[in-house]
């Protein structure tokens, strides 16, 4: 299709205007907003180079270390030793940074990452479990720590956890499945609570959720691909929260695993659990331990 027949409300992914706008990402350096925005960035492992280490940039690493298969670039242990020395080994619950928040993201990616470096046996996994099953609440849903509120990307990182950690069998996965797909808009789009906005970054948070839980097909799949679809920005590439909003490349990446999960042509199958493509999954041999167990993808 040329851009003179893109439309207002575009129908189809327009993959190489995508693949252009994040290149563009790293050549913007006269911009004010590049320097704002330093922080986001990530080398060895804080936002960027000469900041503080936290335990999400370091899962942020191993994952793109894991894409290009360069682990032999870093120290493995001494990561390891990082990770594990997050934990509170009294609650099992992780802190991203020396400042002692909890939240069950940092468990998630805790887990996530020890588990793609082959290491869990560096941490307790038993009290890791029981910090997060005390997220969970009567609604069936999980927040960010005991009695926080449910809330849809919280549940990505709890049942993620969980799925890594062979233990899914904790929630009740059609009290949970039903509290998720209950997140659909009328206009397809997905919110990470109730009474909030469509956002398409839950395209993901939820949509990964229910296809670990085998129950992608809860919700309409042609409504939510459309919705994603209308966020895509025809001029600049990338995708917004939402249709006409700024892009920006966090919504750009949730919004195409999002159309990965639910099947979009010419994108790469996505591994709901760890949110990489699913030949790495594959290659570091991490794919058949749940797929085998909680059923695939539909
Ligand atoms: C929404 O926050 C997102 C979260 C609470 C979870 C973030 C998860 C991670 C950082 C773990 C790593 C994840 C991956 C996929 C590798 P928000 O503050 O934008 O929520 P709001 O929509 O309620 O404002
Ligand atoms: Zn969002």
């Amino acid at each position: 299709m040329t851009s003179t027949e893109k439309t207002e409300r575009p129908s189809e992914l327009f993959i190489d205007l995508h693949v252009k706008y994040i290149q563009s990402l790293d050549t913007k350096k006269d911009d004010l907003e590049y320097w704002l925005t330093e922080h986001l960035r990530l080398s060895g492992f804080g936002g960027h180079i000469g900041h503080d280490p936290h335990l999400l940039y370091t899962h942020y690493a191993v994952l793109i270390l894991q894409i290009e298969d360069s682990l032999d670039a870093v120290n493995v242990e001494k990561i390891v030793e990082y990770v594990a020395s997050r934990q509170d080994h009294q609650t099992g619950a992780f802190t991203g940074d020396e400042w002692g928040e909890i939240d069950s993201r940092f468990s998630y990616s805790a887990i996530s990452c020890l588990s793609l470096l082959k290491r869990l046996d560096a941490i307790d996994v038993k009290k890791a479990t029981e910090f997060i099953m005390l997220c969970k609440n009567f609604d069936g849903g999980l927040g960010s720590t005991s009695g926080a509120e449910s809330h849809a990307a919280q549940i990505f990182c709890c049942v993620g956890a969980l799925a890594i950690v062979n233990s899914l069998h904790l929630v009740d996965a059609d009290l949970l499945g039903w509290w998720l797909c209950e997140r659909q808009l009328k206009n397809g789009g997905l919110n990470g609570r109730p009474e909030k906005l469509e956002d398409v970054c839950y395209s993901w948070w939820v949509l990964s959720a229910l296809s670990i839980l085998g129950r992608v097909h809860w919700i309409n799949k042609e409504k939510l691909t459309d919705f994603i679809l209308t966020a895509q920005d025809l001029e600049t590439g990338g995708m917004a929260d939402r249709p006409s909003d700024m892009v920006d490349v966090f919504h750009t990446l949730f919004g195409l695993t999002g159309l990965s999960l639910l099947g979009y042509p010419g994108l790469k199958l996505v591994d709901p659990v760890y949110c990489l493509p699913k030949y790495v999954v594959q290659r570091v041999g991490l794919a058949e331990r749940y797929h085998a167990k909680y059923g695939g993808f539909t």
